[in-house]
């Protein structure tokens, strides 16, 4: 109970709208960190916001300081919640000129690795798992190629998994594949269904989907290539920070990390990389003693 005699929810509640939304959204994060371990606190404030509205609508209350009870007291709630938090949003060979680079560029250096690991951050659905997956398989190394793909967001990866995409966009991923120096047809690698497409089986062998935080979870050990493109826009600039020394972590000398092309290197990281190509964010992790 407050001083006023209410309980703390029913007096933020009685507060005007946009001054204990903001201060709801605070609660609501301190609370997913406290009782479920997830840490928001460095997320981008103002898109976080948006999205926890988002979820009070999802959920069908009116308020966030309405969240707080319903999450704090039912952990059945929280994939949606992460889902509800996360902007899965993606596409087949998203700038299709970082696929035309990583084909020409970074597979022949890659070449010269016995295995190929691969950790591809934030999948959402994971339509940048199986682009990979083409282009190594017709470079020739996907043989000797393991693609790890995470999230944090489950029903996302379970949608990755099945590898069921809507027919609709296949003309818009077309177009990518081709510019991305594909010279087969897409249509080679799925199986249309009516509205949908299911992509080859083949494409999936060496890909594993599966949940990790790169806020709380550790580093994947040995990885030569890292690509983790637009996550790190919804972090603040200490968070990015962290997670980028995460990453140099788990790259191999001389490995490569992608970034999204509205990203950056940190201050603090960026004497660890040279970058191969500074506008497409493609860097490569220096040799000991050169950084
Ligand atoms: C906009 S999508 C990017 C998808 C893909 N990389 C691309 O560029 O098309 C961002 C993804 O990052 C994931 N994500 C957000 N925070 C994360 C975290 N802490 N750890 C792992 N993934 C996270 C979200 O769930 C979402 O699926």
């Amino acid at each position: 109970m407050s001083a006023c005699g209410a309980s703390p929810i029913e007096y933020i509640k009685s507060m005007p709208h946009t001054k204990t939304d903001d201060i709801a959204v605070q609660l609501f994060i301190d609370m997913l960190r406290l009782r479920h371990g997830y840490d928001f606190r460095h997320y981008a404030r103002a898109s976080l916001r948006r999205r926890v509205m988002g979820l009070c609508r999802q959920l069908q209350v009116e308020r966030a300081a309405d969240l707080i009870p319903l999450v704090l007291h039912d952990d059945s709630l929280l994939p949606r919640v992460l889902a509800g938090l996360s902007v899965p949003v993606t596409e087949m060979f998203r700038d299709p000129e970082v696929f035309l680079y990583l084909r020409r560029e970074i597979l022949p250096l890659l070449k010269s690795f016995p295995r190929i690991n691969i950790w591809q951050v934030g999948c959402a659905t994971g339509e940048e798992a199986y682009s990979l997956a083409i282009l190594l398989q017709e470079e020739d190394v996907y043989h000797r190629a393991r693609i790890f793909s995470t999230d944090i967001n489950d029903s996302a990866l379970a949608q990755a998994e099945e590898g069921i995409f809507p027919a609709e966009r296949i003309k818009e991923y077309s177009r990518n594949y081709f510019k991305a120096g594909g010279t087969r047809s897409l249509s080679d690698y799925y199986h249309a269904q009516y509205d949908l497409v299911k992509m080859d089986e083949s494409l999936k062998a060496n890909i594993l989907f599966t949940h990790h935080n790169v806020v709380s979870d550790g580093v994947f050990g040995e990885m030569q290539l890292i690509l983790c493109r637009n996550v790190l826009i919804y972090f603040d600039r200490e968070l990015q920070a962290r997670v980028q020394k995460l990453f140099c972590d788990s790259l191999v000398r001389g490995g490569i990390l992608c970034l999204g092309m509205k990203e950056s290197l940190a201050p603090r990281i960026d004497n660890e990389f040279r970058a191969l190509d500074a506008r497409l964010k493609i860097f490569r992790r220096l040799p000991k003693g050169v950084a």
